[in-house]
């Protein structure tokens, strides 16, 4: 028997994605994407977003389903992003998603984004190891999660307390005058500089606690790149990229480290935006092999927010058998990453199932 063939919405943030797959094989991956919108506000704006979204849904659902070789009719499950993410933005694919279940007849699943981040890995690496700790580094988020189960059980370890690592690499590359999103320029810059040029603070480093910090490191770039103008002197991006770039990977891979320690656990899952950058990936390669941990990271097109995330999120919870999300469940912008599936409707009734 083949697996159910499962439609993923994604449209928390800037890219509106719609994925399809099949078990853990890919079948489409459509992301538009309103970065370009964006880019002179040095931000996202989340209402630009919203409207990108709607514009965009459509013709990347015909996209997707053109290019998997379907019919919508062969759609068997659909999975949206639930939350957490822009309120907006979120409401055009949850919206988007209600629509296609109801029209196909097929279950509706609103799931959670962060945990897509992680399920993305099975489309690469097959079945997650159980438990597993995965840390999530995007725009909005910096965290380190005890993953049981990706369908079913997520458990918080540590956040950031301020700002998330995507976040200080947009800021940072605003100071250096590099373009949004900042990570991709700034891991570019980083190529040429040398990333023991400068010694910038490593938020948290010594604590104990899974927790990271990183407004400290940035508000310290801003201030050294702010002191060479100030003095009239060049500012040299690369090294000053490089430097940035190795505390960030530094901080986060030592506290993923760690966190395996304390849980007893020999698998890291990295994942999110900022899991597309070659210093983390390589940092992370390196202490993994001498802790002893085995390392997976999704290819980075599939760390950067997709819809077959989504969609690879709703193939496992489906293939679980796990029950569906009633049609009124809401976008929750704030939704807890423990809460994998919605099953609550706004007036706090449970899943009828
Ligand atoms: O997961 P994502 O696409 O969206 C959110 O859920 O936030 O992550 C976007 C973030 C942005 O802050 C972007 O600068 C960062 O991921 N990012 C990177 C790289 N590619 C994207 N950060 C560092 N290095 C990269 N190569
Ligand atoms: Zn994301």
């Amino acid at each position: 028997m083949t697996a159910p063939l499962v439609l993923g919405i994604e449209t928390s943030c800037d890219e509106t994605g719609v994925g399809l797959v099949r078990g853990h094989e890919l079948l489409a991956d459509a992301v538009a994407s309103s970065v370009g919108e964006h880019a002179r506000f040095g931000g996202v704006v989340p209402e630009v977003a919203s409207r990108a979204h709607l514009e965009a849904m459509i013709p990347a659902f015909d996209r997707a389903v053109a290019a998997a070789g379907v019919r919508p009719g062969d759609i068997d499950a659909v999975a949206a992003t639930a939350g957490p993410g822009l309120a907006g933005a979120l409401l055009v694919g949850v919206a988007a998603a209600k629509a296609y279940a109801l029209a196909l007849g097929k279950p509706l699943y609103g799931v959670n984004h962060l945990a897509a981040h992680i399920a993305v890995d099975q489309l690469e690496h097959g079945t997650l190891p159980s438990p597993a700790v995965a840390l999530l580094v995007s725009g909005g988020h910096s965290s380190l999660l005890l993953v049981p189960d990706v369908a079913a059980e997520v458990v918080p370890l540590g956040a950031t307390i301020d700002d998330a690592a995507g976040e200080a690499y947009d800021k940072v590359a605003r100071v250096l005058g590099l373009p949004f999103p900042g990570g991709p320029p700034i891991d570019k810059a980083a190529r040429d500089g040398d990333p023991a040029a400068i010694s910038f603070p490593r938020g948290k480093y010594h604590d104990k606690t899974l927790d990271f910090s990183f407004a400290g490191l940035k508000t310290a770039v801003a201030r050294w790149v702010e002191a060479r103008q100030a003095a009239g002197e060049p500012v040299p991006v690369a090294d000053v990229a490089a430097s940035f770039q190795e505390a960030v990977a530094d901080v986060l891979t030592r506290k993923a480290v760690l966190a395996c320690r304390a849980h007893g656990v020999a698998d890291l899952i990295i994942g999110g935006g900022v899991a597309a950058n070659s210093r983390l990936r390589a940092l992370a390669a390196c202490r993994c092999d001498e802790a002893g941990i085995r390392l997976r990271v999704p290819r980075p097109g599939l760390c950067t927010d997709n819809g077959a995330m989504v969609a690879a999120l709703g193939a496992e919870i489906v293939s679980r058998g796990l029950p569906p999300s009633p049609l009124g469940i809401p976008a929750d912008s704030s939704l807890p990453v423990s809460e994998v599936v919605v099953r609550a409707t706004p007036g706090g009734r449970a899943a009828a199932g």
